[in-house]
């Protein structure tokens, strides 16, 4: 126990680090081209945020929440999604009084859910997300839409399809609530005791049930796209034309809702090429009420989540993974105790000049060291042997090619710099 992590969660070793820092390089340059800038909100928050955010019908806030009573009595939740937190922020930092539209994004934030672990379904995920408050435009959607393309698209991934779909807005979801519900209502015994519940207090959620026998009812359901009001129709059919300009692969599939109830108009997901099938690589959409419904002025809003986890996966499966670089590019070999101290401060030197250097740490011989500088993949080995010291020169080896040259010492850790760069 004390030595194994939590179920469903994972430790990032440095060979999956580098691939975190490549994949959020990635995101902060997609972002920062379309005018996003960073944000970063705590791991938890007031349980009430998510009960009023995400919806109290949500398997999300039903089943998956880590939930807690603090020492004050408070009750805490780890973050269960990013969405809710930065539309917390957004209102308690004022920012929508400043100018409008306002975008923002989180990178790999942790994110909680209490979920079955297995491939591809954490209980500790990361996701990047963008988020944008104050843009009423399905140019909003066009553009996260074709960041989002474009990030994953750079990171070399193919066969990319966007999914999406309208789930309408106040003005005319009743209608479609109450068509749905006179279909489900003759059907309604057949279905899940949780399905039972939600289709007084949500029916919509029905149609993202994971329940065969629920499923299978709601393959034939009344589909919302029928009953959308001209504002939603329209909305819907500009982001279409926006979306085939900018030559983005995309189908439309009615029968995507989201897991979270916050969702007016559109509604859109990837979904993975490759692992366990259905699975969704991110997910996002629109949703104009939610500001105001925590607090905050009406203000449109529309975003996405993609989990680190989830692109690794796929990179993984299409074979896109970069090689992890070596830790040390110049190791600097030292001829005996004397040269020690000579062999430290010279590695620092090279360090000042940012070459990524190393040093013997271990009391290793001549011989021990060429190999270990061998085995970490160094591209080079500085020697300080005795003689060349006295001589004032460092002997640099080419590991690659078993060249040696002599530098005088003086001026080698500059040299070296621009030998490696
Ligand atoms: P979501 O679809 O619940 O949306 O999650 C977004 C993405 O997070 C998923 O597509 C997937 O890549 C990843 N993800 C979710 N759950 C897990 C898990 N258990 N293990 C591994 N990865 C997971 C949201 O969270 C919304 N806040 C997205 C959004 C932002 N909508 C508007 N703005």
């Amino acid at each position: 126990m004390l030595t194994q992590a939590p179920k469903g969660t994972r430790d990032m070793l440095p060979q999956d680090a580098y691939l975190w820092q490549w994949i959020e390089q990635k995101e902060r340059e997609a972002a920062a081209r379309a005018g996003y800038r960073e944000i970063r909100t705590p791991v938890f928050e007031h349980t009430e945020l998510f009960l009023r955010g995400v919806g109290d019908t949500t398997d999300i806030v039903q089943k998956e929440m880590y939930t807690f009573k603090d020492k004050g009595d408070r009750s805490i939740t780890l973050k269960p999604e990013g969405t809710a937190g930065a539309v917390r922020s957004f209102i308690e930092n004022h920012m929508f009084a400043d100018t409008l539209p306002c975008k923002v994004y989180y990178l790999n934030a942790p994110i909680f859910r209490y979920e079955n672990p297995q491939s591809g379904r954490l209980r500790e995920h990361h996701q990047f997300g963008m988020e944008c408050f104050g843009g009423r435009e399905p140019t909003v959607e066009a553009e996260l839409i074709s960041t989002l393309f474009g990030f994953l698209t750079g990171l070399g991934l193919q066969n990319l399809r966007v999914h999406i779909n309208s789930i309408g807005c106040p003005e005319c979801r009743p209608r479609y609530h109450q068509k749905l519900k006179e279909y489900l209502g003759e059907r309604i015994h057949d279905m899940c005791a949780t399905c039972q519940e939600r289709f007084q207090k949500n029916p919509l959620r029905i149609l993202d049930c994971k329940e065969e026998k629920c499923k299978a009812i709601v393959k034939d359901a009344p589909l919302i796209l029928d009953c959308l009001c001209d504002e939603c129709k329209a909305h819907f059919s500009q982001l279409q034309a926006l979306l085939s300009a900018r030559g983005i692969p995309f189908a439309i599939d009615p029968h995507i809702v989201r897991g979270l109830d916050y969702y007016t108009k559109t509604v859109f997901e990837i979904i993975m090429q490759s692992g366990r099938e259905g699975l969704a690589l991110c997910g996002g959409g629109r949703y104009d009420g939610l500001v105001e419904q925590l607090g905050g002025p009406a203000t449109h809003a529309a975003g996405f989540g993609i989990g680190a986890e989830r692109i690794l996966m796929e990179l993984k499966n299409q074979n896109l993974l970069p090689e992890m670089p070596a830790a040390t590019d110049v190791y600097v070999a030292n001829l005996g105790a004397d040269m020690k101290i000579p062999a430290f401060t010279f590695t620092q030197a090279l360090r000042d000049h940012s070459v990524k250097a190393d040093c013997d740490l271990t009391g290793r011989s001549l011989k021990a060291q060429f190999k270990f500088a061998d085995k970490i993949g160094a591209k080079y080995v500085a020697l300080i042997g005795g003689e060349e010291y006295e001589r004032g020169v460092v002997k640099l080896r080419n590991m690659a090619t078993k060249e040696e040259k002599e530098l005088p010492l003086a001026s080698a850790a500059d040299e070296i710099a621009s030998i490696v760069f």
